[in-house]
C-alpha cells in the first residue's frame, strides 16, 4: 500500500467533508393520545465517501430520519443540510430539483417501473432531468452490477436480487452526492442480499460514493464503516468499523437499557 493510501485510511473521520447533516431534528406524528415522537432531537453527520448503517428496533425512527435527511419529508423542528446547503426552508420545487440532482434513493420495495426494461429504468432519472449519461460511468456501473446480459428484461423477468441491483444502478448512474437506502436487502434472500451489499460496498470503496443504509441485519452492517443506533427517536450509539459481533453486542445492550 502506498503511503498516500495509508495516510488516507488514517485520516480522522472528522476531517472529511460532510455529505449530509441533521441538527436537532424532531418530528411528531398524530395528536393527543395518538401522538408518536418519531424523531427526538437527532443531530448526526454523514461524511463524504463513507458507508454508514442506521440501525435500531422497529419504530425507532430510522425511516423517518432517512426521509427527512433526503428531503422526502419535513421535520417539525431542526435543520437538514445536504453538503454545505441548508435545505430546511426550501420550497417544494427547489426540494424536487435537489432530490433529482444531488440525492439517490434505494427502497426495500425496488420501486422499478414495470413496463420499462432494466436499462430504461436505470436511465429514467437522467432522462427526466434531461441529462445524458456519462457513457464510461454508465459502463462501469453496469459491469459492477453484473447486469450486462439482463438489460433488455423487464423487472418481472428478473430475480429480486437482480431487480434491486437495477435499483442500485439507477441510484448510482447520476453520481449523486449521497445515496439513502432504506433496508435495501430487506426483501432479499441472503445470497441476493450479499450481492447487493457487495455492490454498494464497492461503489463506496472504488468510486467514492457516499451511502447511508438502514438495516436490521448485523451482517449487512459489517459491510459499512460505521453503525448509528436509534431507539425511541434518539441516537443511542455510534460504532466505528462494525463487525457482526460488535453490532449484535450493541443491539443487546440497547435492548437491556430499554427494558
Ligand atoms: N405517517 C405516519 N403516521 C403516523 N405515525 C407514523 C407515520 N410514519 C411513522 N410513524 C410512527 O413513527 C415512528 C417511527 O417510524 P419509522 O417508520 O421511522 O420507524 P423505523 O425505525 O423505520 O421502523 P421499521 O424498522 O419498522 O421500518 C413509529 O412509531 C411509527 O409508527
Ligand atoms: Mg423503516
Amino acid at each position: 500500500m502506498s503511503s498516500v493510501a495509508q495516510h488516507h485510511e488514517h485520516t480522522p473521520t472528522h476531517a472529511r467533508p460532510i455529505a449530509a447533516r441533521t441538527v436537532g431534528l424532531s418530528k411528531t406524528y398524530g395528536k393527543g393520545d395518538a401522538q408518536v415522537v418519531a424523531l427526538d432531537d437527532v443531530s448526526v453527520d454523514f461524511e463524504q465517501g463513507r458507508f454508514t448503517a442506521v440501525m435500531g428496533p422497529s419504530g425507532s425512527g430510522k425511516s423517518t430520519l432517512m426521509h427527512c435527511a433526503a428531503a422526502l419529508d419535513r421535520a417539525d423542528r431542526g435543520q437538514v443540510f445536504i453538503g454545505e446547503q441548508e435545505i430546511t426552508g426550501l420550497k417544494d420545487k427547489a426540494l424536487t430539483r435537489l432530490r433529482r440532482d444531488r440525492i439517490g434513493f434505494i427502497f426495500q420495495a425496488f420501486n422499478l417501473v414495470p413496463t420499462l426494461s432494466a436499462k430504461e429504468n436505470i436511465l429514467l432519472p437522467l432522462a427526466i432531468a434531461g441529462r445524458k449519461p456519462d457513457q464510461a460511468w454508465y459502463d462501469t456501473v453496469i459491469s459492477t452490477t453484473g447486469l450486462g446480459d439482463r438489460l433488455r428484461h423487464r423487472p418481472s423477468e428478473l430475480s429480486g436480487g437482480q431487480q434491486q441491483r437495477v435499483a442500485c444502478a439507477r441510484a448510482l448512474v447520476s453520481r449523486p452526492e449521497i445515496i439513502f437506502a432504506d433496508e435495501p436487502t430487506g426483501n432479499l434472500d441472503s445470497r441476493s442480499g450479499a450481492e447487493v451489499l457487495d455492490f454498494l460496498q464497492r461503489s463506496v470503496e472504488e468510486f467514492g460514493q457516499t451511502i447511508v443504509m438502514v438495516t436490521h441485519d448485523p451482517m449487512a452492517a459489517s459491510h459499512t464503516h460505521r453503525a448509528v443506533f436509534l431507539a425511541d427517536g434518539q441516537i443511542r450509539d455510534d460504532l466505528a468499523d462494525p463487525t457482526a459481533d460488535s453490532v449484535l453486542d450493541r443491539m443487546r445492550s440497547l435492548d437491556t437499557r430499554a427494558a
